[in-house]
């Protein structure tokens, strides 16, 4: 399906091709600025890679570009002859790795007392169809004993709370479950992931949330003497899939002082994810791109992370098998992750502190700082977001390496203030189509998409002339100011702070 944004009088690209520049200079290329490389990003350039991704997606049934599928592997190889076509400017290479990832999962039915009812799906719920009494499970089922005798063969009715769902998963499993159903401790409905399986306790079984009302309604049902028999009849496929990471680093420029980008090539199932992240994917690949008509001091490593969805799984191995003498090379990171919210902010990593009390390594307040001047000079309001690791940028941090990044927003609904500052409509999310279908080019807005694509654009040309005023990179690897306590239960499987699938 064909966008149907429409860039009106806008001018074809103007600036010359790589193979043109060549031609013109022989082998001589002018040494990159920063007025230079943010003229060479333009709506027509994003846009078009935006589309080139969509189409990826929409050429298979299921539309969605998650690790895995037909069109995760076909922006893969996409990515990889984009940055080989530039006559050698960067040694490309994939990192192939291997996870575990539900690569489909839907509820056929989810029945009580034979009438349909409100149940998600825990992302590595076991396949299952049961038709079976509910029984209570005792406490918050966080302990082998919480689980009755009686569960065996039927389906275990558990609370939310204490311990993480795929414990409980698990427990039911080896209580002989035919599967499992949490209600929530707190009002609402909720869902989650059990995580990645398998796990000591036990096998997962067919597992679904539902509502607290729901669920105590149940259990009070029950022990006032009723027979509950539910339906849940559950598809998933849980693949250990073969993936790749995207790296092109520069041939020329200082290795010793090389600035490191990121961005993540996946989506979620549910949808194309061209904000989430072809936005960033584009960005910084328009910018590596463009960079190849220039010289340059500093070398620039692109990465392009596979599994950012799935736990930031593409960076966290990319980092776990960077050599240290390596390591230190890299200055600095930068990451994007959605740069084209259709109701943006302009929002910039918090890496000095000032706004969420948590800085990154040193380095990263001036990443801030560097950012905050460019939305300034373009005469834009700018607000900080978090930095609490948790995109592609917390494997950078985990190993001291100062990061940056900016960020237009996800599910995050707009306030007045902020729609003061950047327009847009308050009391509206970010991102309408964060994590679903209609993530697709329709759900970009192209001014926010160039304004950060140029943001890109300025501060490669930037560090890839000088880190003046950086400070030195400290080898000596601090722990964060973020301790990894505070991550335990979720960092097994953290994704981005927006896509955190809950785990209790
Ligand atoms: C995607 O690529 C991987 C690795 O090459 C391969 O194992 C897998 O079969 C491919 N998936 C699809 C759906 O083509
Ligand atoms: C119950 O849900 C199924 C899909 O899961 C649907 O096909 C059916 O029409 C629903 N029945 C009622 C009575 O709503
Ligand atoms: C689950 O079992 C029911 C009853 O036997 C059957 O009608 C239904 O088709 C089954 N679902 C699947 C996905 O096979
Ligand atoms: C589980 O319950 C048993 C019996 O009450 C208790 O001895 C044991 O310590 C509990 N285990 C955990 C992990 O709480
Ligand atoms: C993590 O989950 C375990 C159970 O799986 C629980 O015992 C522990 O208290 C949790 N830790 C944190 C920090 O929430
Ligand atoms: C999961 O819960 C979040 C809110 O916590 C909601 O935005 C999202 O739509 C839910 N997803 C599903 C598949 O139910
Ligand atoms: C509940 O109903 C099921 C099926 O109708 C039956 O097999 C089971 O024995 C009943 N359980 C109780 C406790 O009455
Ligand atoms: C996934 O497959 C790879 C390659 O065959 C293997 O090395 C790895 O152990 C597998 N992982 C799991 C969890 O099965
Ligand atoms: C890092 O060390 C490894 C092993 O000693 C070596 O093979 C590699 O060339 C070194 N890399 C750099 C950039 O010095
Ligand atoms: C900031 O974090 C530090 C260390 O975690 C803590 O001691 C301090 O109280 C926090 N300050 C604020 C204003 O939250
Ligand atoms: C910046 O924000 C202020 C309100 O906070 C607003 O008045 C001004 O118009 C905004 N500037 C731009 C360029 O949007
Ligand atoms: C480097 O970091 C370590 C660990 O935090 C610290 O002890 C050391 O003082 C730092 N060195 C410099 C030169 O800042
Ligand atoms: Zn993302």
């Amino acid at each position: 399906m064909r966008s149907t944004i429409v860039l009106g009088t806008l001018a074809a690209a103007a600036s010359a091709s790589p193979a043109l520049a060549r031609r013109q200079y022989g082998t001589y290329k002018p040494l990159v600025t920063s007025e230079a490389l943010q003229a060479d990003i333009t709506k027509e350039g994003l846009l078009e890679g935006a589309q080139t991704l969509e189409d990826f997606a929409y050429a298979y049934p299921r539309r969605t570009r998650i690790i895995g599928s037909e069109a995760h592997n076909d922006t893969v190889n996409w990515l990889k002859e984009e940055l080989e076509a530039l006559d050698g400017y960067y040694d490309v290479s994939l990192q192939n790795f291997f996870t575990v990832a539900m690569i489909t999962g839907q509820i056929n039915a989810f029945k009580v007392s034979g009438s349909n009812a409100s149940a998600s799906l825990f992302e590595y719920s076991a396949s299952g169809n049961a038709t079976a009494p509910l029984v209570v499970v005792a406490n918050r089922g966080c302990n082998a004993t919480d689980y009755p005798a009686t569960v065996s063969g039927n389906i275990a009715l558990i609370s939310r709370g204490s311990c993480d769902f795929g414990l409980k998963s698990a427990l039911a499993g080896t209580a002989g479950a035919a599967a499992a159903i949490i209600y929530n401790n707190a009002a609402g409905e909720f869902n989650g992931t059990l995580g990645v399986p398998p796990r000591p306790e036990g096998n997962y079984v067919a597992t679904v949330a539902i509502s607290q009302q729901l669920g105590t309604g149940f259990v009070q049902a029950i022990a006032g003497g009723a027979n509950i028999t539910a339906t849940i009849d559950v598809t998933t496929d849980i693949q250990n899939v073969s993936t790749y990471n995207v790296l092109a680093t520069t041939k020329g420029g200082d290795q010793n002082n090389k600035l490191a980008l990121g961005a993540h090539t996946d989506s979620v199932l549910a949808g194309p994810g061209i904000n989430d992240d072809g936005s960033g994917t584009v960005g910084i690949l328009e910018v590596a791109k463009a960079l190849s008509k220039y010289e340059i001091k500093n070398a620039v490593t692109f990465g392009f992370w596979a599994g950012e969805e799935e736990g930031l799984l593409g960076s966290t191995y990319y980092v776990e098998h960077l050599p240290a003498n390596e390591t230190a090379q890299i200055r600095g990171y930068l990451n994007f992750d959605m740069i084209a919210s259709p109701n943006y902010i302009h929002a910039i990593y918090d890496g000095d502190g000032s706004a969420f009390n948590v800085s990154g390594p040193p380095g990263s307040a001036q990443f801030e700082k560097f950012l905050e001047d460019y939305f300034t000079s373009a005469g834009e309001n700018f607000t900080a977001t978090a930095f609490d690791g948790r995109s592609d940028y917390g494997p950078f941090l985990d190993v001291g390496i100062p990061s940056g990044g900016t960020f237009t927003g996800a599910e995050e609904i707009k306030t007045e203030a902020e729609a003061a500052a950047f327009g847009g409509e308050a009391g509206v999310a970010l991102d309408k189509c964060y994590h679903a279908a209609c993530d697709n080019v329709a759900n970009l807005d192209l001014d926010a998409f160039e304004l950060h694509g140029k943001a890109i654009a300025a501060a490669v040309a930037t560090y890839a002339t000088s880190w003046e005023g950086f400070p030195a990179r400290n080898t000596t690897v601090a722990r964060r100011s973020v301790p990894r306590a505070r991550r335990t239960n979720e960092s097994r499987h953290h994704r981005s702070r927006r896509s955190q699938p809950l785990k209790k």
